[in-house]
C-alpha cells in the first residue's frame, strides 16, 4: 500500500471559480479569499491577477489587456485560467501552517455546468500544473446547493438557482445527484450590458460596465418595492457632443432596462420544472426553491420569481459565498465517505 505523507500533512483548498468572483476555502481555516475573476496581461509580461486587475478594467493603455477568462461560462483563455489558479492557490498557502505548505493542496474546484468534458479536464490539469496534488471538480450548482444548506443528498427534491456574472445555474437535486439542470448565459453581466443599452438608447449617454453595475446595485430591481424606489446620478459620455455628463436614473426606468435578462432566467426556471419528474416536483411545492449567486440580491427577483411559477422563492443568506461553502463542506466531510 501507498503511503503518502502529504495526506496527513497537506491542507486541502476549495475554488469557486466563478465568472465573476473567485472564492477560495483552506480547510479548517475557512474562506480566505474573494477576489474577481480577471487577470491582466501587459505586453511586458507583466501579469496581475484578481483586485489588482478588475481595477484596470476598462481603463487599460493600449500596452495591456484585462481579461476575464471565464465570462460567458465557457473557458475563453485556457492560458490566463491557469495564471489565476495559479494565483489563488499560491496565495492560499499563504493562509497554511508552514508544515503544510511543503505539500502540494489537494483541491476541489466547482465549474459552471456548462463547461465541456474537455474544459473540464484542462482545468484539472492547469491546477495540478499551478501546484495543486489532487485534482477534483463539482459542479457549480451542487456545490451551491450544499452550501446554502439544502438536503442534497435526501430523497426529496431541492431546487437551486444560482445567478452569477455570465451563467445562471439551475438544478434540482435529489439523492446526492442532479435530476435536471440548465445552464443559461444570462446573469449579472447581462443585466449590465441591458443598463448600458438603454443609457444608449434612451439618453445618447455611453457608459462603462463598471457604472452598469454600479446602478444595478444601488438601485437595480425586478419588482416593484414602494418603499425602495430611489434615483442616482449616471456619468458617462454623450454620444452626441462627445463630452462627458451626467444624468439622473429612476428605480423605475432601471426596472424596465431589466426586464429582458429577467425573463430569461424565469424562463430557465420554468423550463427546467417543466422536465421535473412529478415526485420532485411536488416537493418543490412544498419547500420552495432557493436563490444563490450574486444575482439573486437585485431587490424583489425573490417576489417576481415566485409569482412566475407559483412556488415559495428563497433567497440564501449569503449568496456570494454559497458555492465556495459548499466546496469547504466537502472538502471537510471527504473523508467520511459522503458521496457528493
Ligand atoms: N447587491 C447586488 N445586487 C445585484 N447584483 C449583484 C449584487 N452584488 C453582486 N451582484 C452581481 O452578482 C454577479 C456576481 O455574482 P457571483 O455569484 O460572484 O458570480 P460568479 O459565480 O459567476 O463569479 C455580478 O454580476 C454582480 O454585479
Ligand atoms: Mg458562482
Amino acid at each position: 500500500m501507498k503511503f503518502r505523507l502529504s495526506r496527513f500533512f497537506s491542507s486541502d483548498i476549495g475554488i469557486d471559480l466563478g465568472t465573476a468572483n473567485c472564492l477560495v476555502y483552506v480547510k479548517d481555516q475557512g474562506v480566505v479569499l474573494n477576489e474577481p475573476s480577471v487577470v491582466s496581461i501587459s505586453d511586458d509580461g507583466d501579469v496581475k491577477v484578481g483586485t489588482e486587475a478588475k481595477r484596470m478594467l476598462g481603463r487599460c493603455p493600449v500596452n495591456i489587456r484585462a481579461i476575464r477568462p471565464m465570462k460567458a461560462g465557457v473557458i475563453a483563455d485556457f492560458e490566463v485560467t491557469e495564471e489565476m489558479l495559479r494565483y489563488f492557490i499560491t496565495k492560499a498557502k499563504g493562509f497554511m501552517k508552514p508544515y503544510q505548505r511543503f505539500f502540494r493542496p489537494n483541491v476541489v474546484i466547482a465549474i459552471p455546468s456548462g463547461i465541456t468534458e474537455v474544459e473540464s479536464r484542462a482545468v484539472q490539469d492547469s491546477a495540478m500544473r499551478a501546484g495543486a496534488g489532487k485534482v477534483t471538480t463539482i459542479p457549480e450548482p451542487m456545490a451551491s446547493a450544499i452550501g446554502v444548506g439544502l438536503p442534497v443528498s435526501e430523497p426529496t427534491g431541492s431546487m437551486i438557482v444560482d445567478i452569477g456574472g455570465g451563467t445562471t445555474e439551475v438544478a434540482v437535486l435529489s439523492l446526492a445527484g442532479i435530476v435536471e439542470m440548465r445552464s443559461c448565459r444570462v446573469g449579472g453581466d447581462e443585466m449590465d450590458s441591458s443598463i448600458i443599452q438603454h443609457m444608449k438608447r434612451v439618453y445618447n449617454l455611453l457608459i462603462g460596465e463598471r457604472m452598469a453595475e454600479d446602478i444595478k446595485i444601488r438601485i437595480g430591481s425586478a419588482y416593484q418595492v414602494p418603499d425602495l424606489e430611489e434615483s442616482m446620478e449616471v456619468k458617462g459620455r454623450d454620444l452626441v457632443s462627445g463630452l462627458p455628463k451626467s444624468i439622473r436614473v429612476s428605480s423605475q426606468e432601471i426596472r424596465t432596462a431589466l426586464q429582458e435578462p429577467i425573463a430569461s432566467i424565469v424562463d430557465a426556471v420554468r423550463s427546467t420544472l417543466e422536465h421535473c419528474p412529478p415526485e420532485l416536483a411536488s416537493d418543490l411545492m412544498d419547500r420552495g426553491i432557493m436563490l444563490a449567486g450574486g444575482g439573486a440580491m437585485i431587490r424583489g427577483l425573490d417576489r417576481l420569481i415566485s409569482e412566475e411559477i407559483n412556488l415559495p422563492v428563497l433567497v440564501a443568506d449569503d449568496p456570494l459565498n454559497a458555492v465556495v461553502k459548499g466546496t469547504g463542506w466537502i472538502l471537510q466531510n471527504l473523508n467520511s465517505n459522503v458521496r457528493v
